[in-house]
């Protein structure tokens, strides 16, 4: 028997996944430190209750989506409803479902390295091939080197991750106009991803309207405290998501899940608290950074890519994990020499990895205490 094989652009960047280690605090993998508020639980539980399990959930997921639509309108120039609003099980999902739809053999996606490896692996998956272009030294988007190469390479999707994902650095609207307009100059679509928009200073929301090719993709696994719910949602103009929506499967977001996603918008000004939180303690970690031997890229996200100057990033990732503390290792990426990654978490958790790095950084921070 010859045993069929899968095709070689299924296997994904090699050390990619996180460990799942058991420590006693882990900022790994930009998750919210947090469980939802307990009334979303109870409501959720109850609610549970009345759905009508023999039943296909609603196909179009209408009440969820308008509930996006208006939840996000503030954000946006022109007036949308759920006729803007695709939603999926994760963002992963919208950016699979966006491949399939704008991807395909003979097609390209272009994406600005180093990014969230998985716009580059879902394309792949989905038969796209993939242009990648650098970005700077200091990973701002060389502007100049991706116009030219949508020029020249014509993509169908062009993915910008703003703030980006494992540098936390965000675009400003200058860039992202000039993405979009290079797109729309070849017909590709701009996907924006927003994975961690709520903790940025603006939002490329404001640019989609039904005249540009702008999709903007969000998630309720970050802000929302719901990683485990698998949500993810997009917003664009009218066109785009009624191409998308024909190729997703049918009844593919199940019924707790739309329900769970209605509720848990119920909570927005918890949410937001939150959210301030966290952003205040990022500027916490940053404001700790900047008194110790590392280099850190200032984050509009919910965690801080830094590299230790004087000792072995991966060194000292073992050294943390050695002390019940986990950051990303993303010492071995490409781009990324000697670099990790921490996700913000409570004042406590936030506390204790700080701690611990300074420990392992200089014994007792006279390194930098000056
Ligand atoms: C940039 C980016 N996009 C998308 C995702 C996927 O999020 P979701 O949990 O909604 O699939 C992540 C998850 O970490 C991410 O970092």
């Amino acid at each position: 028997m010859t045993r069929p094989t899968p095709r070689d652009s299924l296997a994904l960047a090699k050390g990619y996944h996180s460990p799942q280690v058991d420590v006693k605090v882990r900022l790994n993998t930009n998750e919210a430190p947090e469980a939802p508020p307990e009334r979303f639980v109870d409501a959720l539980a109850a609610a549970v209750k009345d759905i009508a399990w023999n039943r296909y959930p609603d196909r179009a997921a209408s009440a969820l989506r308008s509930k996006i639509a208006e939840s996000e309108q503030h954000l946006v120039g022109g007036l949308i409803d759920m006729n803007n609003v695709l939603v999926a099980n994760g963002s992963n999902e919208v950016l699979q479902s966006v491949c399939l739809t704008y991807g395909g053999p003979g097609r390209s996606v272009l994406t600005i390295e180093p990014t969230y490896q998985l716009h580059s692996h879902i394309a792949r998956i989905t038969g796209t091939d993939v242009i990648q272009v650098e970005r700077n030294d200091d990973f701002t988007i060389d502007l100049d080197a991706v116009l030219r190469t949508v020029e020249q390479d014509r993509p169908s999707v062009i993915f910008v991750c703003s703030p980006n994902n494992p540098t936390g650095l965000i675009e400003d609207e200058h860039t992202i106009v000039a993405l979009l307009d290079a797109a729309e100059s070849v017909g590709a679509l701009l996907v924006v991803d927003e994975a961690y928009g709520q903790f940025a200073r603006w939002s490329s929301l404001s640019l989609v309207s039904e005249e540009r090719s702008i999709l903007v993709s969000r998630t309720f696994s970050k802000t929302w405290s719901l990683a485990g719910l698998r949500l993810g949602y997009a917003i664009g103009p009218t066109w785009v998501i009624d191409a998308i929506s024909a190729v997703v499967l049918p009844y593919h977001l199940d019924a707790i899940k739309q329900r769970a996603g209605e509720l848990a918008l119920d909570d927005a000004e918890a949410m937001a608290a939150r959210v301030a939180t966290l952003v205040e303690e990022r500027g916490r970690i940053m404001a700790e950074f900047a008194k110790m031997p590392l280099e850190y890229w200032p984050s509009e996200s919910n965690f801080v890519l830094f590299r230790p100057t004087d000792i072995d990033g991966d060194a000292v990732w073992h050294e943390l994990v050695e002390r019940s503390v986990m950051v990303r290792n993303c010492s071995g990426w490409d781009r990324l020499d000697g670099c990790l990654r921490v996700t913000v978490g409570t004042p406590e958790e936030n506390g204790e990895f700080l701690t611990q790095l300074r420990d392992v950084l200089g014994g007792d921070g006279q390194l930098w205490d000056a």
